[in-house]
């Protein structure tokens, strides 16, 4: 058993984590980061080995460009290639000579051996090592016959492992929900109406009210409305949250954000906050969504939005492995102040975009800068934008 997780990145110190850090600085463990290094390297191994299932072995060991490889294959195999040959370089898998990619000796694609390592340091995670495992098994379609890349990333085969993966259980996952919980909490008035985006697999809801129970602020909440715009979720959502979200004033509602709100029931300024927890970066016309988000806050009201943040545009970030195949993430309006290429954005880019839809005033949890010089794998955040 090869077991070669390198260092593990030190917890970033107390200062850098701004006036919430007492309670941001506990996500930091051994396990977490050990699951997080341990994530990149299995979904790196999961990319190469992908391309093996593919056939492209020999071709990568006589050097190959984007171009070369996307020969003869369905379009849509273009912008997961175009991202996995960088990344697999950024992991030291692939080294690149000018636009040629290149594999050389023998890469360590042991599986087993981080899934070991996690197991040992943070026990109960081999779902998103499944999920990994699951997506290679289940996309040569994508590549080979050009279907859609939803459809078989969310089979009834994988569902399973989504719902394993987006709970507050997985360290992996937590942080988004957390960070973006501490921005909520701030600023949340008595009687607030609270609208969630994208609530998914509803595992925010569920921490807005256990930690809102816990710290006595979950009474500030006079209606929480939690919306997806996928059937499946929001039937779900509607079946578990009474019990697994106790004291949560639940109402339920089918809401696409991309389509006007007002054209779905909400009320102009009738709210104090709107939440989405990695669901905004979907928005196929992110200024259009944003502009429209703002209409529908009080003037006291807040937009909070959890995201995966890059240190830099350029930056592949491992958690877009899954995305690229997903039409909603790579067919969206771009836009060279914010959104030069589809994927994660920077938080500059956010702000940007925030400022430009008319909001005023964006606050950042944790402060992304100096956090992210210093920790550039530190790829999570939460913003409040104040119209
Ligand atoms: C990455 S998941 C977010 C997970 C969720 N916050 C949770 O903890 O389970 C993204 C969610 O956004 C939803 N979504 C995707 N496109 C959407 C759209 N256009 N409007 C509203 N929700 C959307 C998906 O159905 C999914 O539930």
């Amino acid at each position: 058993m090869s077991v070669r997780l390198g260092l593990i990145e030190a917890p970033p110190s107390l200062d850098l984590l701004g006036p919430l850090g007492p309670e941001i600085a506990p996500l930091f463990t051994r396990p977490f980061l050990t699951l997080h290094r341990a994530s990149g390297l299995y979904t790196a191994r999961i990319c190469l080995l992908l391309l093996f299932d593919l056939g492209w072995e020999t071709r990568l060991r006589s050097g190959v460009t984007l171009d070369g490889l996307c020969e003869g294959l369905p379009d849509q195999a273009r912008k997961p290639l175009a991202w996995m040959l960088p990344f697999l370089t950024a992991e030291g898998m692939l080294t690149q000579q000018g636009d040629s990619y290149l594999l050389t000796g023998q890469p360590d694609l042991d599986l087993a051996g981080l899934r070991e390592a996690v197991e040992i340091e943070a026990p109960g995670h081999a779902a998103n090592f499944d999920l990994l495992d699951g997506v290679r098994s289940h996309i040569l379609p994508f590549f080979t016959e050009g279907k859609d890349g939803d459809a078989l990333l969310f089979d009834l085969a994988l569902f399973p492992l989504w719902l394993a993966y987006f709970r507050n259980g997985n360290l992996g996952y937590f942080p988004n929900n957390l960070l973006t919980l501490l921005a909520l909490r701030e600023g949340l008035p008595t009687g607030a109406r609270v609208l969630e985006l994208g609530g998914g697999a509803g595992s925010f809801a569920q921490l807005v009210a256990e930690l809102g129970a816990e710290q006595g602020w979950l009474g500030r909440i006079a209606e929480y409305r939690f919306t997806d715009v996928a059937p499946t979720f929001l039937r779900r959502a509607q079946r578990n949250l009474g019990t697994t979200a106790p004291g949560l004033p639940l109402a339920f509602q089918s809401l696409d954000l991309n389509r006007p709100l007002a054209a779905q029931g909400i009320a102009p300024a009738s709210l104090d906050a709107i939440v989405g927890i990695n669901v905004l970066h979907v928005a196929q016309d992110l200024e259009a969504t944003l502009r429209d988000l703002h209409g529908y806050l009080k003037p006291e009201g807040r937009l909070v939005i959890g995201e995966c943040l890059k240190p830099s545009l350029d930056t592949p970030l491992y958690l877009e492995f899954f995305f690229n195949f997903i039409k909603a993430f790579t067919s969206v309006k771009l836009d060279p102040r914010w959104r030069p290429r589809h994927g994660f954005l920077t938080p500059e880019a956010w702000d940007q975009a925030l400022l430009h839809a008319g909001f005023t005033q964006i606050l950042h949890v944790p402060p992304p800068h100096p956090l992210m010089n210093r920790h550039p794998n530190f790829t999570v955040g939460a913003m409040v934008a104040i119209p």
